[in-house]
């Protein structure tokens, strides 16, 4: 086990106390500083991404975690119609920035942003989902950050049963998680992104919390390099290196999937992804991507 490994029996009311991890704006700061050029996506995930909505014939997208906007931005920018729906609005407001920004694309123009939470997801945004979007995703590890307040889970689902509401017949949930799996084994994380080429990125230190013998939390401490982008900065420190922490449910493949398949039916298509790559063709991957379909 690795030294990082925490084990604590009191994690409920910690679990509890996270919910908008990025209410005091540092997160969504530094977030922007990590990801860096919007345009700098990596090859394979522009690829994966696009290749797949169009195969799939997709056109109305809804992005339920779009942080900043970045995914929205690149679908935007390639023609689809994007709806952005995020909890929390000091994200947000990058979006909304960078709407109002481009106002004079049509596509842009366009462009819907709501606030909602996935836990209200279908009665937020009820009067836009119409006869279904084409494809729902949520990228960026984003799940993760729902932890457990209960231990069964009930939130997951209910968060994955709005998901699939908001979906037409025929449509399907692209949803990412890191390999928790991985972490939970070795106390650690591997900081190379496979969706930014960020040349921010120095490490992330990693913790796993457990309770009741089991992997309940795992919190990451981003050490993000600010040098080249900002100037004097509240959040930067002296030698310009930020920190930000963040905390996630260490989500196991097995259990991911059955939640996935409970809500999606037994006969769902389903198929996972290993860092963008059938997963016969990599090990270890840094991250599973789940494509899952509703049924007809
Ligand atoms: C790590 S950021 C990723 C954003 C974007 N997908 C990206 O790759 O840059 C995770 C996002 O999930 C959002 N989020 C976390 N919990 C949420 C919830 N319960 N409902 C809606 N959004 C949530 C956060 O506000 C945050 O913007």
């Amino acid at each position: 086990m690795a030294d990082n490994t925490i084990r604590t029996r009191s994690l409920g009311t910690a679990v509890e106390g996270i919910r908008d991890q990025y209410a005091d704006g540092k997160a969504a700061k530094v977030w922007e500083i990590f990801i860096g050029d919007q345009n700098s996506r990596t090859k394979n995930y522009k690829n994966f991404l696009l290749d797949l909505l169009r195969k799939k014939g997709c056109k109305r997208i809804l992005d339920v975690a779009c942080g900043t906007g970045v995914d929205s931005i690149m679908l935007l920018e390639e023609g689809f119609d994007v709806t952005s729906t995020d909890a929390s609005d000091k994200m947000l407001k990058y979006a909304l920035k960078a709407r109002w920004n481009r106002r004079k694309v049509p596509e842009f123009d366009n462009w819907v942003i709501e606030e909602a939470n996935w836990l209200t997801l279908y009665e937020d945004i009820e009067q836009l989902i119409g006869d279904g979007f084409d494809a729902v995703i949520c990228l960026g590890n984003s799940f993760a950050h729902m932890l457990d307040s209960f231990g069964d889970q009930r939130e997951q689902k209910q968060a994955f049963r709005n998901f699939e509401k908001c979906l037409k017949p025929g449509g399907f949930l692209l949803i990412d998680h890191r390999n928790y799996d991985n972490i939970i084994d070795t106390g650690r994380t591997n900081p190379k992104s496979i969706y930014y080429n960020s040349n921010h990125m120095i490490d992330i230190k990693t913790s796993v919390m457990y309770t009741g013998g089991k992997p309940a939390l795992v919190i990451l401490d981003y050490l993000i390099d600010t040098t080249a982008s900002f100037g004097k900065n509240e959040f930067i420190t002296e030698n310009n290196i930020s920190e930000f922490r963040l905390s996630y449910y260490p989500h196991r493949l097995k259990v991911f999937n059955s939640m996935l398949v409970n809500t999606f039916g037994e006969n769902a298509y389903h198929e996972i992804y290993g860092d963008f790559k059938s997963l016969n063709e990599v090990e270890n991957p840094n991250f599973y991507i789940h494509y899952i379909e509703k049924t007809l």
